[in-house]
C-alpha cells in the first residue's frame, strides 16, 4: 500500500523498516477511540465551517459504517497499514471518495493519537475501578462473616499478638481503597482533549478545540499544543497506581499461599482456583495466587520501560513514544486479569477457624496482654515486660503456655498477679479489650465494616 506521505519520497521505504514502524498490530485495540474522535472533529469542522455540513454528513456515515464493520468483523484491520489513524482514514477514503480527504484538516496524528490514547485509557481505568470495588466489596464481606475468627497476627513472620482474620482481611479493603482513590486522581488531571494541538504548534484554521473537548467528555483542552501532543505523564501515573495495586494484589497473594499451605492450613481454596500436579497426586497448588503474584514484575516492568523511553525525550513528537501503548495495555490487561480471577478466588475462600484459633494458642501472643495486666496494676511497663519476658522464657523450658502456669509459680515472680490474671490473657479477652479505633476489637472491626461500606455506597 503507498503511504499517505509518499510524495516527498523517491523510493519506499524498506520491507523491514516499515514492519519496524508499524503500529497496527497493537494500536488496532483503539479503533473505537480512534473514530469516536474523527466523528467529534468532523462535526467541529462543519460546525466552524471549515468542511460543509454535506461533507460532514459523508464523513459521518462513512466512519460509522466503518465501525459497525469493524464491530462485526465485516471489515478486517489491514496490517500493512502503518496504524490505525492511517488505516481508518485509508478506508473512508476508499468508502467516500475525497471528501475523506477533508478529515485530516486541523488535525495531526500527533493530537489524534494523543487523543485515542486517553480516551482509551480512560474507559479501561473506569472498568478496573469498578473491579477493584468487586474485590472490596468481597473481602468485606468475607471479613464480616469472620469477625469471631481468632489468629495470631504476624510481625518477621513470627506470632506477636492475637488478631481477628476479619482485621486482616480490613487492613486489604483499605490499600484496595486507596487504589481506586489513586486512579480516581489520575482520571481528573488526564481528563483534558489534546485535540487540536495539531502537529505541535495548533493550526490558521478557526476551530473550537473546547467543543471537541466538551462532546468527548473531558472537562477542558490542554492549554499547551506543545504539551498537549508530547505528554505522556498519565500513562507514567496510571501505571504507577496499576503497580502499586499488583503490589496490594501480590502481598495478599502471597499471604493466600502460606496460609493454604499444611504449614498454617488457615484457608482452603476452592478446587475451582487451584492445580493439582503431573506426578503428585495429593497436591492442591495456588496455581493463581502465585501467578498474581508472579505478574506484579511485568507490571513493574511496563512502568520502568515508560518511564525510561519518556526520559531523554525532547519536545514535542517523537516516534519513541510509540512505545507507550504496548507497556501501557500490557500493564492495563495484566491488572484486569488477575481481578477477574483474583475476586472469585476470594470469595470462594474457605476460612478454617479451628486452626487459626489453634496457631493462636501457641507463640505467646498474650504476652503484651499479660503485660499490660501488670501495668495496669501499677507496674512501670517496662518491669513488667521484663518479667513476662522471663515469665515466657520459664514456660518454653516447662513447654507450657502461659495460661497453664500455676498462680503459685506466677507469684513467684511479681506479687501483683491473681487468677484475674487468665481471664485477662485469654485470647477471647485480648481481642475485646483492644479499644483503640482501628484496633482488632470487636467494636473497631464492625466501625471498619461500617467505614467500607458506606465507601462502597458512594
Ligand atoms: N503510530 C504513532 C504512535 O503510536 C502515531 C503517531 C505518528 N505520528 C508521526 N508523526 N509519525 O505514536
Amino acid at each position: 500500500m503507498e503511504k499517505m506521505w509518499a510524495g516527498r519520497f523517491e523510493k519506499a521505504l524498506d520491507k523491514q523498516a516499515d514492519d519496524f514502524n508499524s503500529s497496527i498490530h497493537f494500536d488496532k485495540k483503539m479503533y473505537k477511540e480512534d473514530i469516536k474522535g474523527s466523528l467529534s472533529h468532523a462535526l467541529m469542522l462543519s460546525s466552524c465551517n471549515i468542511i460543509s455540513e454535506s461533507e460532514y454528513q459523508k464523513i459521518a456515515e462513512g466512519l460509522n459504517s466503518i465501525l459497525d464493520d469493524l464491530n462485526s468483523g465485516a471489515l478486517a484491520f489491514d496490517m500493512d497499514a502503518e496504524d490505525i489513524h492511517m488505516f481508518v482514514e485509508a478506508e473512508l477514503t476508499k468508502r467516500i471518495g475525497d471528501t475523506g480527504k477533508r478529515l485530516h484538516t486541523a488535525r495531526s496524528r500527533n493530537d489524534q493519537v494523543a487523543l485515542d490514547l486517553r480516551l482509551y485509557m480512560r474507559a479501561q481505568v473506569n472498568n478496573i475501578i469498578s473491579l477493584l470495588k468487586e474485590l472490596i466489596g468481597a473481602v468485606k464481606d468475607k471479613a464480616e462473616e469472620n469477625q469471631d475468627a481468632i489468629m495470631p497476627g504476624y510481625t518477621h513472620l513470627q506470632r506477636a499478638q492475637p488478631i481477628t482474620f476479619a482485621q486482616h482481611l480490613l487492613a486489604y479493603c483499605m490499600m484496595l481503597i486507596r487504589d481506586v482513590t489513586r486512579l480516581e486522581d489520575a482520571l481528573k488531571r488526564m481528563n483534558y482533549s489534546p485535540l487540536g494541538s495539531c502537529a505541535l504548534a495548533g493550526t490558521t484554521y478557526p476551530t473550537n478545540r473546547d467543543m471537541v473537548a466538551k462532546d468527548l467528555g473531558f472537562d477542558g483542552v490542554c492549554m499547551n499544543s506543545i504539551d498537549g501532543v508530547s505528554d505522556r505523564d498519565y500513562c507514567i501515573e496510571l501505571e504507577s497506581a496499576f503497580a502499586l495495586i499488583m503490589m496490594h494484589l501480590s502481598r495478599f497473594s502471597e499471604e493466600i499461599i502460606l496460609w493454604s499451605s499444611w504449614e498454617f492450613k488457615f484457608v482452603e481454596l476452592d478446587d475451582s482456583y487451584t492445580t493439582g500436579s503431573s506426578i503428585m497426586p495429593q497436591k492442591k497448588n495456588p496455581d493463581m495466587a502465585e501467578l498474581v503474584r508472579g505478574k506484579t514484575g511485568r507490571v513493574y516492568g511496563d512502568l520502568m520501560a515508560t518511564l525510561t523511553t519518556l526520559k531523554g525525550l525532547p519536545l514535542a513528537y517523537n516516534k519513541d513514544m510509540q512505545e507507550d501503548k504496548e507497556a501501557i495495555f500490557d500493564a492495563c490487561e495484566t491488572v484486569i486479569k488477575c481481578l477477574e480471577v483474583f475476586i472469585p478466588m476470594i470469595k470462594t475462600m474457605a476460612p478454617i477457624k479451628e486452626n487459626m484459633y489453634a496457631a493462636a494458642t501457641k507463640g505467646f501472643i498474650n504476652a503484651t496482654d499479660l503485660a499490660d495486666y501488670l501495668t495496669k496494676k501499677g507496674m512501670p511497663f517496662r518491669s513488667a515486660y521484663k518479667i513476662v519476658g522471663t515469665i515466657v522464657s520459664e514456660c518454653i523450658k516447662k513447654n507450657i503456655t502461659l495460661d497453664q502456669m500455676s498462680l503459685d509459680d506466677y507469684k513467684k515472680h511479681s506479687d501483683i498477679f491473681e487468677s484475674d490474671l487468665y481471664t485477662e490473657i485469654s485470647l477471647e479477652t485480648c481481642i475485646s479489650k483492644r479499644i483503640s479505633k482501628g484496633s482488632t476489637g470487636y467494636e473497631s472491626v464492625k466501625e471498619q465494616i461500617q467505614y467500607v461500606t458506606e465507601l462502597l455506597k458512594q
